[in-house]
């Protein structure tokens, strides 16, 4: 049976059970707990959880997974895989254990054709309810086997739903391994479906995987998964994933360019497998805006794409493997996942440039390596430094199993253990930056969730409406529920309906007030989600007491709302402007609407030059003084898919979506407020763009009032440049570009007849040198000279004087203050006098100090009125200094 017959045969089994059919969503999860989607239910998690109302009882959906904890293990079992597709279906509080028990048998051996005698069961150890389900339905108890948590108990990995399950196993037959079960590793028995009976929910768990469960769900739930690749290989009878429809031209493509086939065993086995399945993995990360990186999820593409590429070169093959093996998958894959074929041009660039960069590192790494296993033989040491695998690894991206690899054959060993608690450290510095909820912030969840249970969901009339009538549903005030809060209380408020925007979609919430009928006046500071549709509207009663069930009106601050929807207007334009100016790959990554201000981030590999952000910009107010129309309708979202609207990542949408059209050029799926005419936009204008990662960059822009105020900024400042030009602003860059030339020269010229008087000046005080003590002295007090000038002339001075042993004190005053400036003869300075000696006792006098070390020193202090004196006593001890000799 052909993979998409498998796929279309389950999908139809469980709609026509009832089941709502829902599409895969995004590899990038709307979950900050996790980097990728590892399960069909997780974008279900808040149904299970009771954070939403699920929009239907039952579900089913084909999802695409991403597993990388399995990576090592890819090529080395017929079964693993870093990405694969898994067959769901779920119930919300609806059937459990019995149904989703038949469910699975009556498909399996009804319309999958599976023979009952090669079916196994496990079952969690306590789970008596599961075993005796499972016999009534035809299961002998010689097939069903009891194993423990690691085995039989589900969850995401993080804090989340879980439950115990119930697995279903195939065996593949004495040729695969012996007797015995599922409860002995191996090829044998194979694990095809998972049935996961949704009870409980787990918290934060240790590094060892156990984790406390902190509370039972509020329905009981069933999450199951089947994966695509293990049943098509039993289905094709084949002996791996790799062999069937799924990935089987790609593995042909590999074959090709390492111009030979596919062995049987051996390392060589491995290679070909592990750069077939690596190539699907990339291919679908890529598609889904992953980009490699240097930590997160961009992280795990840059390592499978190197690890695949590694495989290859071991296969000998020498040139670009990866643009042919994502092809081949694009081609067998793109017309079940059409997001293969829209992001082919994406593809192509990003596996061609990562390859062509890690080719380089290989050969700076080898370099790196050698010279590292040379140290090692010079220290006689037996181990390479966990802290050289690393930076191989870190910086390098050299894998570890290649250092390993190269160290064996230099009879060296690599210290692993180091190397993974560097490793390990590094990882716990990512996972920090996106922690998930805080405990606060989970306190608050209860607090909402027990507000939200006996209230409806909150009645938007936003879109068309700046003020309602609303009733005031719940309160919480000093984190808990309340039923009235007094003047000046901060408070959170339930309304039931309610005009105000909750930050969504990077449209940051609403502000304004709340009047009820009895005059209390609420100020509205902030408008947010606290469970999926439930709204709080934050904020500080400003006068009289506010009660649940007061009525009044809820008044939305119009002028800053009216600043929200140009931006977020603004924003899709920008958006499709961007991706028409770059290309295709350059789609939104994240955004922030505030009024008529905002921030646009997306995906692409180099700076913007100063010719395309100015296209940008002319073609975003060329769209805007076009006028386009804005509308926004609603549809099923397969549907709002089919029609080409831009659905973004991370984003969740219910079941029915709202899409904005704006003209014929932008049509995304989006809950935001707009403008009802582009034109309202106004005016757009670019501020600034930078790179905030690897592939992405952000461009900030204003709209409206802002981008006429910054407008008006920009020709005050000009009008007022060229007016001290005396110019007119078109002519001004010429004239100041003129007056900065003559100022140049003039400055040159300035400096050279400066230098000039110096020398005069300093020829005049070395012919006033009189004798002193040995030598000659030179005690002066000068006018109009910088600090450094009179260091300089000190030195000119002395320079002229010397025949002989000489000293040259020099005062003068600067800017209301006493300078002092000393300088002795080279012969004094060979002789270990300092110049600063000169200078003690005046410093003091002018109320300073001094500095300065060997034949110069220099002096300043705030009394310009005792230079003479200072300079007195400077002369004479620089008479005794020239005395002493
Ligand atoms: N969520 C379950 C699993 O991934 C079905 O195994």
């Amino acid at each position: 049976m052909r993979s998409t017959q498998i796929r279309t045969l389950f999908t139809d089994y469980f709609t026509s059970r009832g089941h709502h059919r829902v599409p895969s969503s995004s590899l990038i999860p709307d979950d900050p707990t996790l980097l990728l989607a590892n399960a069909g239910m997780n974008q279900f998690k808040p149904y299970f959880l009771g954070e939403t109302i699920p929009p239907f009882p039952r579900a089913t959906s084909v999802q695409k997974c991403a597993r990388t904890s399995d990576i090592d293990n890819v090529g080395r079992t017929n079964r693993h895989a870093t990405f694969f597709e898994m067959m769901g279906n779920f119930s919300f509080g609806d059937y459990f254990k019995a149904d989703a028990i038949a469910f699975a048998w009556e498909l399996l051996t009804e319309h999958f054709g599976l023979e009952k005698d090669r079916l196994w069961i496990t079952v969690f150890k306590d789970d008596d309810e599961a075993e005796t389900l499972w016999r009534r339905i035809g299961v002998p108890a010689s097939r069903i086997q009891r194993l423990g948590m690691e085995d039989n108990y589900w969850s995401m990995g993080v804090p989340g739903p879980c439950g115990p399950c119930s697995e279903v196993n195939y065996d593949r037959g004495p040729s695969f391994g012996k007797e015995g079960g599922p409860a002995i590793d191996g090829e044998r028995y194979v694990e095809i479906w998972n049935l996961v009976f949704m009870q409980f929910q787990r918290g934060e768990g240790d590094k060892k995987g156990n984790f406390p469960i902190i509370g039972e769900l509020a329905g009981r739930s069933i999450d199951t998964g089947l994966g695509l690749d293990r049943l098509a290989a039993i289905l094709q009878d084949v002996e791996n994933v790799c062999s069937t429809d799924l990935l089987l031209p790609t593995l042909d493509t590999v074959q090709n360019l390492a111009g030979r086939p596919y062995p049987g065993e051996g390392e060589e086995k491995v290679s070909f497998q592990v750069v077939t399945e690596h190539a699907r993995s990339i291919a679908f990360l890529i598609a889904d805006g992953v980009l490699p990186a240097k930590d997160g999820r961009g992280y795990i593409l840059r390592r499978l794409m190197r690890r695949a590429i590694r495989h290859a070169r071991l296969l000998g093959i020498s040139g670009p493997v990866l643009p042919a093996a994502t092809t081949s998958v694009i081609g067998n894959l793109g017309g079940v996942w059409p997001e293969l074929h829209t992001q082919t041009a994406l593809i192509e660039q990003v596996v061609t440039a990562e390859e062509e960069s890690f080719t380089r590192t290989l050969a700076q790494g080898t370099r790196l390596l050698n010279a590292a296993i040379g140290r090692a033989r010079e220290n006689r040491s037996a181990a390479l430094p966990g802290e050289t695998a690393f930076e191989l690894a870190d910086t390098y991206g050299f894998p570890l199993e290649l250092t390993v690899e190269a160290a064996r054959d230099a009879g060296l060993t690599v210290e692993e253990d180091r190397f993974a608690t560097l490793l390990d450290e590094q990882r716990r510095r990512a996972k920090a930056g996106g922690k998930a909820k805080t405990v606060e912030a989970l306190k608050k969840m209860d607090t909402y969730r027990e507000l939200a249970t006996d209230l409806p969901r909150t009645e938007f009339v936003g879109y068309d409406h700046l003020r309602a009538e609303a009733i005031v549903k719940g309160i919480v005030s000093g984190g808990s529920v309340v039923t009235t809060a007094s003047e000046g209380a901060q408070v959170e408020l339930a309304l039931d309906r309610s005009p105000f925007y909750a930050e969504a979609g990077g449209q940051i919430g609403d502000t304004g007030t709340l009047t009820t009928g009895g005059g209390t006046v609420v100020q509205i500071t902030d408008t947010r989600y606290g469970l999926e549709g439930f709204r709080v509207h934050t904020g500080r009663v400003l006068r009289g007491e506010l009660s649940t069930g007061d009525q009044g009106e809820a008044a939305v601050d119009g002028d800053r709302r009216k600043g929200l929807m140009r931006s977020h207007s603004a924003t899709h334009i920008l958006h499709a402007v961007v991706r028409a100016t770059l290309g295709d790959h350059a789609r939104q990554q994240g955004s922030l609407v505030e009024p008529d201000r905002l921030r646009f981030d997306f995906a692409h590999f180099s700076a913007l030059t100063a010719d395309q952000l100015a296209q940008i910009e002319a073609t975003v107010n060329a769209h805007v003084l076009d006028d386009p129309y804005v509308r926004a309708w609603y549809a099923d979202r397969v549907d709002a898919e089919a029609a080409g609207a831009i659905a973004l990542f991370g984003e969740k949408y219910g079941d029915t979506v709202r899409i904005v059209d704006i003209g014929d050029f932008s049509r995304e799926l989006c809950g935001g407020t707009h403008v009802a005419h582009g034109s309202q936009v106004g005016a757009f204008r670019l501020l600034s763009e930078s790179s905030i990662g690897s592939n992405l960059r952000r461009v900030e822009a204003l709209t409206g009032h802002d981008a006429l105020r910054y407008l008006d900024t920009e020709r005050r400042l000009l009008n007022e440049l060229s007016g001290l030009l005396g110019t007119r602003p078109a002519e001004a860059p010429d004239v100041l570009r003129k007056r900065l030339g003559t100022l140049a020269a003039a400055q040159n010229q300035l400096s050279r007849l400066r230098a000039e008087e110096l020398r005069h000046q300093a020829e005049r005080l070395a012919g006033q040198a009189q004798p002193a003590g040995e030598g000659r002295l030179v005690a002066q007090i000068v006018t109009g000279v910088t600090p450094d000038e009179l260091r300089g002339l000190s030195i000119e001075v002395v320079r002229r004087v010397q025949r002989g042993p000489a000293v040259v004190v020099l005062g003068a005053e600067h800017e209301g203050r006493a300078l002092l400036a000393a300088a002795v003869s080279s012969d004094l300075d060979q002789a270990g006098a300092e110049a600063s000696q000169v200078l003690v006792e005046a410093a003091r006098t002018v109320g300073g100090g001094s500095g300065g070390r060997g034949p110069i020193a220099s002096a300043g202090g705030r009394r310009p009125n005792a230079l003479r004196q200072a300079l007195a006593l400077a002369a004479q001890d620089a008479t005794r200094l020239l005395g002493e000799r």
